[in-house]
């Protein structure tokens, strides 16, 4: 049964309705790759969403959390560790990105959970889509990308 007290939640001030505004980000969808110049395990070097922003983009070869595609195993992630923006190395063996810095490890299949290390946030993920010709854009991005006051300058 709906309240009145949800409803009122839904209604926002002129500054709150302001403020929403301007946090709002819009994301350039940029194309990464094709599915198919994916192998299992072997990362490639992307960045989003501009230049300045390495990442690497990952097929896992399971369904794992953000993933798109056939398998839902298709992910990518920042490589700039949230910590001190060091560039961080992917671990085939654990498929976790490492810190060189100071050790921060993440996990690639638990959505760049923090797993060890000094860093205090998880690491930011791309969102990512397939079109029907499996080409793979990222037109998003779950967390602030290190050094920036917004992911899209
Ligand atoms: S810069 Fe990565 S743990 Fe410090």
């Amino acid at each position: 049964m709906a309240t009145a007290g949800a409803a009122a939640a839904t209604v926002l001030t002129p500054e709150q309705a302001k403020a929403r505004a301007l946090a709002r980000v819009d994301y350039p969808a940029n194309r990464l790759a094709n599915i198919a110049d994916l192998m299992v395990n072997e990362p490639m070097d992307i960045s989003y969403p501009d230049a300045d922003s390495p990442g690497v983009l990952l097929k896992l070869g399971q369904a794992v959390e953000g993933g798109v595609g056939p398998e839902g195993d298709v992910v990518a992630f920042s490589v700039l560790c949230p910590h001190k923006g060091w560039m961080m190395s992917y671990s085939a063996a654990d498929k976790t990105l490492n810190c060189p810095g100071h050790h921060s490890r993440f996990d690639c299949e638990t959505g760049g959970q923090q797993v060890w290390g000094h860093a205090t946030s998880n690491l930011a993920q791309f969102t990512l889509r397939l079109d029907d010709s499996g080409d793979i854009y990222a037109d998003g991005v779950d967390e602030l990308i290190y050094g920036r006051l917004s992911n899209v300058l």
